[in-house]
């Protein structure tokens, strides 16, 4: 068999890693600007901190999209497939709950889920992942969906756009929840499997089906934000109000269901077309009681997560130019056997400065600058036996060709001067 990677994993090239560390230093400024602070949990987590948050009719559960596996000793364990669950485990276990409220903490890393793999469907991805811990107030709300479009703009991106929705509170759900069973139950035969699966554990997750039949038997059917109570309604309206202050641009899902269980009140996702049938750059809402039912204090909170690899497919779309990759500002030459050390030796010197390479064995002066070329170096640096013996280098600067020898002692003075 040919060793290769597992499907719907990914290597990430060192090509690819300029337009991650460009997200990662927006991700980072963008949150640390918002108060946020980060929180890194583990990868894996026992199998009952999930089991206990995502609930039962989230896609994850129905459709086992989760990386199960007993350990030694007999305990169920889960390699993460949401960052939410873990992070309020955290939250719960080291008293944070002491903390000056709100709490915000952002995380980001690799989750997986045992999901069909398509464009931007895979077994292994990565999110950047925000809670806001300890507010009721539809303030926090709006403001994590801005800190989302926020994090969005500064990856460079224009014109993705917030889908805003409520899924009410849980009395909302529950009548809403009778209202589609009836309303489904004559027909429900034609409903594919999963939808006939949804529709016994919590029926609202049938609007979230692609497929056009289930479509068209929910037709002219109600949507959760027809139903929502007045308390929730109030709270939305407050959400909405707040982001039309701050020109936070978004448009209202009536119909937006999340594919976890967790959610109260607020949903949103943040789409992007152009990127395929998954276009949720990414989403989230609020999750009150759900820190409570994971054995801790009654705290609201809300939150999202964004995946890495559809913003990065979004900026290589919209042409979002990343960082080019580092050059180095010396390439070194040994142009004799006994140089090879010396060079090797300066290099581990210059290092402590510059990004600094060399030939590993002797080249002669034309194969050794095609090298430093290829490297992209700024300069290259040439040792020989006519070198050796006068203490020198031969400094050439690459675009231009200029060429000047230079005493060992007086390198680093030089290259200051040259690369300021
Ligand atoms: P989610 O909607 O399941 O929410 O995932 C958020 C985002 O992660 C999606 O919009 C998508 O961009 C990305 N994503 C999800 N699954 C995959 C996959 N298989 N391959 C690639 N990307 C994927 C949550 O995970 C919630 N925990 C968010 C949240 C935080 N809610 C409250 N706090």
């Amino acid at each position: 068999m040919k060793l290769q990677a597992v499907k719907g994993t990914h290597d990430i090239l060192p090509d690819q890693q300029a337009a991650w560390a460009r997200l990662e230093r927006a991700v980072a400024s963008v949150l640390g600007r918002g108060g946020a602070r980060r929180l890194s949990t583990p990868v894996f987590e026992y199998s009952e901190v999930f089991a206990k948050s995502v609930g039962e009719s989230a896609d994850l559960v129905v459709q086992k999209e989760m990386y199960t596996f007993e350990d030694r000793g007999g305990r169920s364990l889960t390699l993460r497939p949401e960052f939410t669950a873990g992070v309020l485990r955290a939250f719960i276990e080291h008293g944070m709950y002491t903390l000056p409220s709100p709490v915000k903490l952002w995380s980001s890393g690799p989750l997986f889920r045992a999901e069909n793999v398509q464009r931007g469907r895979f077994r292994q991805f990565h999110q950047v992942n925000l809670e806001i811990i300890g507010l009721p107030q539809a303030l926090a709300d709006a403001e994590s969906i801005a800190l989302l479009y926020g994090v969005l703009e500064a990856c460079g991106l224009t014109s993705h756009h917030v889908r805003l929705g409520s899924v009410g509170d849980p009395e909302d759900r529950a009548a809403y929840n009778a209202y589609l069973r009836e309303a489904l139950a004559p027909r429900s035969a034609e409903l594919t499997p999963t939808s006939q699966e949804r529709l016994r554990l919590n029926p609202m997750r049938v609007l979230d089906s692609k497929d056009a039949g289930d479509q068209a038997l929910l037709d002219g059917l109600k949507r959760p934000l027809d139903m929502v109570g007045a308390a929730a309604r109030a709270h939305f309206e407050q959400v909405q109000a707040y982001l039309g202050d701050w020109d936070i641009p978004f448009e209202i899902d009536p119909a937006i269901v999340r594919g976890l269980d967790y959610y109260r009140r607020t949903a949103f996702e943040s789409h992007y077309s152009g990127i395929g049938a998954q276009s949720a750059l990414g989403g989230g809402g609020r999750y009150d009681g759900l820190i409570e039912s994971l054995g801790g204090p009654a705290l609201p909170g809300v939150g999202w997560a964004l995946g890495i690899e559809r913003v990065l497919d979004a900026m290589a779309e919209e042409g979002v130019r990343a960082d080019e990759a580092p050059r180095p500002a010396l390439f070194l030459v040994p142009m004799d056997d006994a140089a090879v050390s010396e060079v090797a030796a300066l290099a581990a010197r210059l290092r402590r400065r510059w990004h600094v390479e060399y030939a590993y064995v002797r080249r002669n002066p034309g194969k050794g600058l095609r090298d430093a070329d290829r490297s992209g170096a700024r300069f290259a640096g040439l040792r020989g036996e006519r070198e050796r013996a006068h203490g020198t280098i031969q400094l050439k600067q690459l675009d231009s060709g200029d060429q000047r020898e230079v005493a060992e002692d007086d390198l680093v003075s030089t290259l200051l001067a040259a690369l300021a």
